[in-house]
């Protein structure tokens, strides 16, 4: 009984292992992926799916085969070329899921055939990507690789705002714009799972019926009310204890306005002016308010290292097994970038966007 067992173990194990070698062969001996690249900046039919060589492995990083990877406003920016790509990987793309097939010399943390989720300087728009282990995460039971691919970014984000920079508990007050947007719509899931009371702002009607289906406490159109009143109203007058901001100029006073004595105002991006033309310096200065931005991009390998440490110990566990706390609005192939950047650009989406590297789908593009 001990024999056949062991030779069960050991034919699987071959198997598993000659398949898994093939695969590694094939690569190896091909160099080649596919991925979304673009030739020239512009608008979202500027991408093209096209044959690429394989990226470089460094001593310090993982090969991750793609299953997923979630679409960025960011990604639409670089596009454009009005922001500036960072990272060796010359790929759209912040973050991704899928298997680890591959490890530089240095990296032992996790094992080949782990399912990962990973914060990537670029490159999830393709087949394989090369990350450095540390960036790396274990996918929290029962999410799917889409599911996975949608959360580094806006956990990062939501991880600084709540406990790095903040230390949000039970009953505390948030106001979250952009709600109904990828980053937004997990942080008011988070936000709620912490037994925050949430604001939860977006820019029409839809998405602010969206924003219910969070279960946001209050939704607001900020379009058609001023915010700042329902905060003062809800509060008796005490005021949000931290305000996440992606919008910007609009509605800096009104940010604030809404703030309680001692309250942060956190400023992720901005919509449309790259300026605040004023400032109420009352409502700054006599409320002990704190503004800071955050941009991940400049964070040094122990920072972001720290951060992905963080997201696992204090967020991983709220999204255990509680799949539907990950909003994700549409799929598309890697070879319907275009489409996915679309959508994004319309400002129609509500919740994540996620590509997948579906190689079975026709490649109009191909060289
Ligand atoms: N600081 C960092 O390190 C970092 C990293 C990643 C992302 N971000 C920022 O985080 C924010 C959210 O990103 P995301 O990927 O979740 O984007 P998203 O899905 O488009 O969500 C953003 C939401 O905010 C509003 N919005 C903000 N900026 C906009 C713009 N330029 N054009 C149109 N609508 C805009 C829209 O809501 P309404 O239609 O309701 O107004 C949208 O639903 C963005 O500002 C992004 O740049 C920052």
């Amino acid at each position: 009984m001990t024999w056949l067992l062991i030779l069960v173990m050991l034919m699987f194990d071959v198997s598993f292992m000659v398949s898994y070698n093939i695969n590694q062969f094939v690569c190896w001996f091909l160099q080649r992926m596919f991925a979304v690249v673009y030739d020239s900046c512009g608008g979202p039919k500027v991408l093209k799916w096209k044959v690429v060589e394989n990226p470089v492995l460094d001593f310090n990083e993982v090969l991750i085969k793609v299953e997923a990877c979630g679409v960025n406003r960011r990604d639409l920016w670089i596009r454009e070329g009005i922001y500036q790509h960072l990272g060796k990987n010359k790929y759209l793309g912040f973050e991704c899921s899928g298997t680890i097939v591959k490890r530089g010399a240095a990296a032992s943390k996790l094992p080949i055939g782990s399912k990962v989720c990973a914060l990537l300087n670029g490159g999830g728009y393709a087949e394989y990507v090369a990350v450095p282990e540390d960036y790396v995460m274990s996918i929290p039971s029962g999410l799917t690789f889409e599911q996975a691919a949608a959360i580094p970014c806006s956990a990062s984000l939501i991880w600084l705002s709540f406990f790095e920079r903040n230390n949000l508990i039970r009953d505390d007050k948030v106001l979250i714009h952009g709600a109904a947007g990828g980053v937004g719509s997990l942080a008011v899931r988070i936000a709620k799972s912490l037994g925050c009371v949430v604001f939860a702002t977006a820019g029409s009607e839809e998405k602010v019926d969206f924003c219910r289906t969070l279960d946001a406490d209050f939704a607001i159109n900020y379009k058609k009310q001023d915010f700042s009143e329902v905060v003062a109203r809800e509060t008796n007058g005490t005021g949000v204890n931290c305000v996440l901001d992606c919008l910007g100029d609009d509605v800096v006073d009104q940010n604030l306005k809404s703030l309680a004595v001692g309250g942060k105002l956190i400023c992720i991006g901005y919509k449309d002016h790259w300026k605040w033309s004023s400032v109420e310096m009352k409502d700054l200065v006599s409320k002990d308010t704190t503004i800071m931005g955050i941009n991940i991009n400049t964070f040094n390998v122990v920072e972001k290292r720290n951060m992905l440490e963080g997201i696992q110990r204090d967020i991983w566990p709220l999204l255990k097994g509680n799949p539907h706390l990950v909003d994700i609005c549409a799929t598309y192939s890697f070879a319907q970038a275009t489409q996915a950047h679309t959508l994004m650009e319309k400002n129609l989406h509500r919740g994540k966007i996620v590509l997948l590297p579906r190689t079975d789908l026709p490649h109009t593009d191909l060289p």
